[in-house]
C-alpha cells in the first residue's frame, strides 16, 4: 500500500487486527525482511511495516534523512492508519529510529523492541567509514554494499549452507536507490546518542541480538537492557545481525511471548 506521508509516498503493509506492532527494517533493506514476522503475528496483532525514507516502495528524496526525520515519518504513518499506540520492534537502523520515535512521542509507544543495534552514536572511526561509503556509492553504485555488508549481516555458516536467505538479502540491498543508501549514511553518520532515551523509558523493553553479530554485539544489547528501568535481553543462538531472517522461529517466539506478556 502507499501513502502520501509528509514530502513523500510511503509504501507499507497493514495486516491483521488488534494491538499495533509496528516494524522498522534495517539499512540497507526494506519492509520484505520482516516477511517471517508478519506471517506469524498478523493471526494474533495488527502488523505494520512501512518501508523507511529511501527504501523499498518509498520515495528516496535527496538525504541526509537524519533518524528524527524517518521517525516524523512513521508518526505520519501511524496517524493515517488511526493507531495511537504500537509496540516498536526495530533492527539495527530501525532500532535508531525507534529510539528517535521514543524520544520524539512517547506516549505513542506502548512496549518497545530493540533487536541488533544500539543506542551510541558513531565513533569518529565509524563516521569516516559511512563517508567513504558514501564516495563509493556515489562512484560506483549501491553493489558496493552486497560485498561490503552480507559478511557483516549474515553468519558464515549461513552464506554458506543458506543460498535463498543470501539471495533474499542481496536482491533487497540491490533494488535501494544510491540517493536512498546515501541519505541513510548520512543519517546514521550524525545520529544523536540515545541512551538517556534508554534511561527514561516509559515502557517495558526487550533487547533481541543475535549470539554471533558482529555489528551490534550480545553485550551491547545486555548493556542497553540494563540501562532501561524495565528491560531484559533476549540472546538468539546461531544467528548474526539479521536475527530475524536467520532464525525466525526463535526470533518470533521472544517477540511473542514478549508482546504477549
Ligand atoms: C543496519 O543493519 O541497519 C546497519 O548495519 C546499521 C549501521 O550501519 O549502523
Amino acid at each position: 500500500m502507499q501513502v502520501r506521508v509528509n514530502d513523500i509516498g510511503m509504501g507499507y503493509d497493514d495486516f491483521g487486527s488488534g494491538d499495533a506492532v509496528v516494524f522498522l527494517h534495517a539499512f540497507p533493506l526494506n519492509r520484505r525482511m520482516w516477511e517471517p514476522q508478519i506471517d506469524r503475528l498478523k493471526g494474533r496483532f495488527r502488523v505494520v511495516a512501512p518501508d523507511l525514507r529511501g527504501f523499498g516502495e518509498t520515495e528516496a528524496p535527496p538525504g541526509p534523512y537524519s533518524m528524527e526525520m524517518m521517525a516524523r515519518d512513521v508518526l505520519g504513518l501511524l496517524d493515517h492508519l488511526g493507531i495511537a499506540s504500537a509496540a516498536l520492534v526495530g533492527l539495527s537502523m530501525g532500532g535508531y529510529v525507534a529510539l528517535a520515535f521514543c524520544r520524539m512521542y512517547p506516549e505513542r509507544v506502548s512496549k518497545l523492541i530493540l533487536a541488533d543495534t544500539k543506542a551510541t552514536p558513531d565513533t569518529q572511526e565509524a563516521k569516516a567509514a559511512r563517508d567513504d561509503m558514501v564516495r563509493r556509492i556515489q562512484n560506483s553504485g549501491v553493489e558496493v554494499l552486497v560485498d561490503a555488508m552480507l559478511p557483516r549481516l549474515l553468519t558464515q555458516k549461513t552464506i554458506q549452507s543458506a543460498p535463498q536467505t543470501v539471495a533474499r538479502v542481496t536482491d533487497m540491498i540491490k533494488s535501494t536507490p544510491p540517493s536512498g543508501a546515501v541519505g541513510a549514511l548520512l543519517g546514521m553518520r550524525d545520529r544523536a546518542d540515545s541512551t538517556d532515551v534508554l534511561r527514561g523509558l516509559g515502557c517495558s523493553l526487550l533487547c533481541i541480538c543475535g549470539a554471533e553479530d558482529v555489528v551490534t554485539p550480545p553485550s551491547v544489547a545486555e548493556e542497553m537492557a540494563s540501562t532501561a528501568p524495565n528491560g531484559r535481553v533476549h540472546i538468539i543462538p546461531e544467528a548474526g545481525h539479521l536475527a530475524n531472517i536467520e532464525q525466525p522461529d526463535a526470533f518470533n517466539s521472544a517477540l511473542m511471548e514478549f508482546l504477549s506478556g
